[in-house]
């Protein structure tokens, strides 16, 4: 069975349609890309998929239970499932990095005090961000703090990880560590991933499916593994995304090369 799966979403802003028609699964333990332009509703539609946006219409299933017919303790349990690296990573400036990774723990699970440390510890040190447990947000560089980001997300040891654009705006080493990164926790925890991305290196090497949402007609306009659609899909807004040219690496300079 599918541990998600998207039944003829729509998704509007009051009268404002931003797409429909919106029908895919995700099996256990695969990767599925969410591609499209910017403002085609790529990060709206992972709101609507944690429960943070009622869909217009359309259903969202997980392991075959509808969420929103669902009573709030049940919402409740399956949300306890989530992950989520949110777009900007988001950490709470005023708290510790460690702090960032206890929260969920506390508000998700009934862990005793010492098992949320270790279990946020570990966390953190998959990401390699063990040394800067106590450090604040503002002392991280971007890469460390989506590596934080993605630490909090993953320390509930979520069954689905939700992760939008982890890798924008780093430099293309910091960039490629997190895609490392990302492919290691598949394989530690088992999770089924779910990544609006817009790296084409990355989503050709780990998604295993995907969808394209197109911003002009407000539906898909392809679904299959990214790869695939690269060699296969003629749409010309899909080939043009597909077939940009990949950025040349960029030399290591003293900023990049210094811890992402
Ligand atoms: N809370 C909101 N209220 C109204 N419109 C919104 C809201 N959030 C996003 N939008 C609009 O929905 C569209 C899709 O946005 P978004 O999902 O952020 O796009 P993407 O992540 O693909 O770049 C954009 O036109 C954006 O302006
Ligand atoms: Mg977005």
């Amino acid at each position: 069975m599918p541990v998600l799966e998207v039944r003829d979403l729509c998704m509007r802003f009051g009268a404002r349609l931003i797409q429909e028609h919106i029908s895919f699964a995700v099996e256990p333990g695969t990767i599925f890309a969410i591609m499209g332009g910017s403002g085609c509703g790529k990060s709206t539609l992972l709101k609507h998929l944690i429960g943070l946006l009622r869909p217009a219409a359309g259903q969202v299933l997980y392991e075959g239970t509808d969420y929103w017919a669902s009573r709030v303790a049940e919402q409740t349990r399956i949300r306890a499932g989530f992950g989520v690296l949110f777009q900007s990573a988001a950490l709470w400036s005023s708290m510790s990095v460690l702090d960032n990774v206890l929260l969920p723990l506390q508000l998700q699970t009934g862990l005793s005090t010492a098992e949320r440390e270790a279990r946020a510890m570990e966390a953190l040190g998959w990401v390699g961000l063990a040394e800067f447990a106590r450090y604040f947000p503002s002392d991280l560089s971007g890469g460390m703090k989506k590596r934080a980001g993605l630490a909090r997300a993953i320390a509930t040891q979520p069954r689905l990880l939700f992760l939008d654009e982890p890798s924008a705006g780093l430099d293309p080493i910091s960039s490629r560590k997190l895609d490392e990164l990302i492919l290691d926790i598949r394989e530690r925890t088992g999770a089924a991933i779910l990544m609006v991305s817009h790296e084409l290196p990355s989503l050709y090497a780990v998604a295993d499916d995907g969808i394209f949402l197109d911003a002009d007609s407000k539906r898909p306009i392809a679904h299959g593994q990214p790869e695939a659609l690269r060699q296969t899909c003629h749409h010309p807004t899909v080939h043009a995304f597909l077939h940009r040219e990949a950025l040349p690496d960029e030399p290591v300079t003293a900023e990049s090369g210094a811890p992402a």
